[in-house]
């Protein structure tokens, strides 16, 4: 269990998708630095419930609750913002981290498919990014509680440069949201908002069990990787946290890689 420490005491955080997976580690990382936070879900209230419950047990100083939101639907997502404020005041820190794969063959995939995974991944951090700096704008400068007026944390992937064949909707969703990030940050920047990515690689988690389940995939999957070994959440934890914090106060408007090496393209080490 990480030792609590207070980089973010006095801050209220949203992480979407926070019930499983990066998110919910994510989720723990923020608390454990002493923020209040919001543990969104869109399935499966009782994982939810659970983190909330764990984070708040051991903050020291933060409270987390679990929040229902499908973060493609616009009303819902401003429903959310409006239960947070009203629970904890404000929001400093939002992370847009709920994605999904949809993925097929492109002559294969349905506009379904496609329209999925850009809500969701895309419309989806468009739409919590816009409320955060809504939220940011009106409540403020606070220089006893951060340098910033507000942080906004996209979770991208290493296919916002690297493409997918099979996952075209995903790599563009993640493609995109270079842009978004990059434009906000140039848009707000002024204001003292500092927005940035995080683009995990392969990550232990649900969403890519092919990749790592048998010890053949994982063969394979080491190829991709100079390190040698698949990420774990709690890789991506810790760098939300110290990018929430005044820390990392000057970095603004970057994507910072977590993937030990995958975008180093190491299929080039023979070859080429
Ligand atoms: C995808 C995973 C994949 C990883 C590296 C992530 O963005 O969601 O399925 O393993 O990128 O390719």
């Amino acid at each position: 269990m990480q030792k609590p420490n207070e980089r973010l005491a006095g801050q209220t955080c949203i992480i979407t998708g926070a019930n499983s997976g990066i998110g919910e580690a994510v989720a723990h990382a923020i608390g454990m630095e002493g923020a209040n936070v919001v543990v969104n879900y869109r399935s499966r209230p009782e994982e939810a419930e659970e983190i909330a419950h764990n984070i708040s047990q051991h903050s020291k100083c933060g409270d987390a609750i679990a929040i229902r939101c499908d973060v493609s639907n616009e009303n819902e997502v401003l429903a959310m913002f409006k239960k947070t404020i009203d629970h904890f005041g404000t929001v400093d820190i939002c992370i847009p981290n709920a994605g999904l794969q949809k993925d097929a063959p492109l002559h294969e995939m349905s506009l379904k498919d496609w329209q999925y995974v850009i809500d969701v991944n895309l419309t989806g951090q468009f739409l919590c990014a816009r409320e955060a700096i809504r939220e940011f704008i009106r409540r403020g400068m606070r220089p006893e509680i951060s340098k910033s007026l507000g942080k906004i944390i996209h979770m991208s992937s290493v296919h916002e440069i690297i493409p997918w064949a099979g996952h075209a909707n995903y790599a563009a969703s993640k493609g995109a949201i270079v842009m978004l990030m990059e434009s906000i940050c140039q848009e707000y920047a002024p204001m003292k908002v500092r927005c940035n990515s995080i683009a995990p690689g392969a990550i232990k988690t649900k969403i890519n069990t092919e990749a790592w389940e048998s010890q053949e995939s994982l063969n394979k999957l080491m190829k991709l990787i100079p390190y040698k070994r698949i990420g774990v959440p709690e890789d991506i934890g810790s760098t939300a946290a110290w990018l929430a914090s005044d820390e990392s106060e000057y970095i603004n408007g970057t994507t910072i890689f977590v993937d030990g090496g995958m975008t180093c393209y190491p299929g080039f080490t023979q070859n080429g």
